[in-house]
């Protein structure tokens, strides 16, 4: 069959191929993986069938109804996976960035009713058709900085019926535009209004009355936000163990304001990733890092915004052996930033990440984070065909043109946006 799209001529071809298809990449793996000089990719509909140079493309394969995209000594590479959102909610928080500004933290806030249940309250009131509107609108942002597929927690429901229309609207969000969206059930953000004082029996409502109405096929992930204020590593522990024996894989924020042990706790429940990291202690890396699967994923414009001064320890977490991702944590309260090129030199600038590096944390370890590396983070035959045109010439100008988005072209499932 003849190709179906061609992009020729990429100056620089970011394949993100050949490293180990066991685990994630982690230690010197972050950052040797191959970069094609004048290359080419070749898909076939919705897949990649031949990378190579372009002195070895097989001219019989390019026919009139191939569509070639001509990329002109720019950089290509694999689209982005955006590993940890949380997309749909109602409202948004600028009431609270003067708060924070006169010295208020996240907890005092949280603490204080506002916060996360502030967004809770106004996406109770929201109706089904806002909040789509609300998710589409920000896919399509997530889609101009070429995100090709994004996480989606839900989490500012915190009862029963609310959570299931949270996942219900990210599943059909989904559907109505290219960027795939992965749902997670974040019920476990923080225990419900109606269960202030009660975490644990939060956690039994939404192992009784939610969980079970889910399918892991449909909505692959359980989260919970495991901190001070949210839920203790116990709970987090007791929780997990009982979403994983209903059939879900794991994920955990933990370790974002305090050195707790969730992240240990977690990776030991073989959690397909620990989120935040921002406390995470040597020790507990190198118990992570033992598992060989769990990714550490760092979101670092969320110090940022919250005006911390710790940023997750990046470059030791990877001379650990952890496999890091990064990621925005798009959300209302403590990173309302879609920008994944920002948090990419961030993660250069506060956490050790060479570009390399940085570069296969937004890529092929963010498709581990999610489970799906056998589907994206990278160019090659078999995958689906998610790639970016840059309007760069260099790999090093990426972390460079801080906050400035290099997207020239997306290609999502073989069909350019
Ligand atoms: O990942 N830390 C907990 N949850 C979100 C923030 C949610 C919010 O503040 O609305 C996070 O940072
Ligand atoms: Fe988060």
């Amino acid at each position: 069959m003849p190709y179906t799209l061609l992009v020729r001529n990429c100056g620089q071809l970011l394949t993100l191929a050949g490293g180990p298809t066991h685990r994630p990449l982690t230690g010197p793996h972050m950052q040797d993986w191959p970069i094609l000089a004048d290359a080419y990719v070749a898909c076939e509909n919705d897949r990649i069938v031949a990378v190579g140079p372009m002195a070895e493309l097989d001219e019989t394969q390019v026919t009139t109804e191939t569509q070639v995209l001509e990329a002109a000594g720019r950089v290509v590479m694999p689209g982005l996976v955006e590993c940890h959102t949380h997309l749909v909610f109602g409202g948004n928080r600028a009431h609270e960035f003067q708060r924070k500004l006169q010295g208020e933290s996240y907890l005092d806030i949280l603490a204080s009713g506002g916060g996360i249940q502030s967004t809770v309250r106004a996406t109770r009131a929201a109706p089904d058709e806002t909040l789509l509107a609300n998710a589409l609108h920000h896919l399509a942002g997530f889609q101009r900085y070429g995100v090709t597929t994004v996480e989606a927690k839900s989490g500012y429901g915190l009862d029963a019926e609310t959570e299931l229309r949270l996942v219900r609207i990210a599943r059909e969000a989904s559907r109505r535009q290219p960027v795939r969206v992965v749902p997670t059930c974040l019920g476990a953000h923080v225990p419900g209004p109606e269960y202030k004082g009660r975490p644990a029996e939060y956690l039994h409502m939404l192992v009784t009355e939610v969980l079970p109405q889910l399918s892991p096929a449909e909505v692959p992930f359980v989260d919970i936000f495991c901190e001070e204020g949210a839920f203790s590593v116990e709970q987090s522990r007791h929780y997990l163990a009982q979403a994983k024996e209903l059939g879900f894989k794991l994920k955990i924020h933990a370790e974002q304001l305090h050195d707790l042990g969730g992240c240990r706790m977690a990776a030991e429940l073989g959690a397909i990733s620990i989120d935040h990291c921002d406390y995470l202690n040597p020790a507990d890396a190198a118990q992570v890092a033992a598992n060989g699967r769990t990714v550490a994923v760092l979101l670092p414009l969320v110090p940022l915004f919250l005006r911390q001064e710790v940023y997750a320890p990046g470059r030791q977490l990877l001379e650990a052996g952890v496999p890091v991702a990064v990621s925005t944590d798009f959300n209302p309260g403590s990173c309302p930033s879609k920008n994944l090129w920002l948090a990419l030199s961030m993660a250069c600038l506060k956490m050790g990440l060479t570009p390399k590096e940085a570069l296969a944390a937004v890529t092929l370890n963010a498709a581990w984070a999610l489970d799906l590396q056998a589907e994206v983070g990278s160019l090659e035959p078999g995958k689906r065909a998610d790639l970016l045109v840059l309007d760069v010439a260099d790999y090093q100008e990426i972390p460079y043109w801080l906050g400035e988005n290099p997207v020239r072209d997306v290609v999502i499932g073989g069909i350019q946006q």
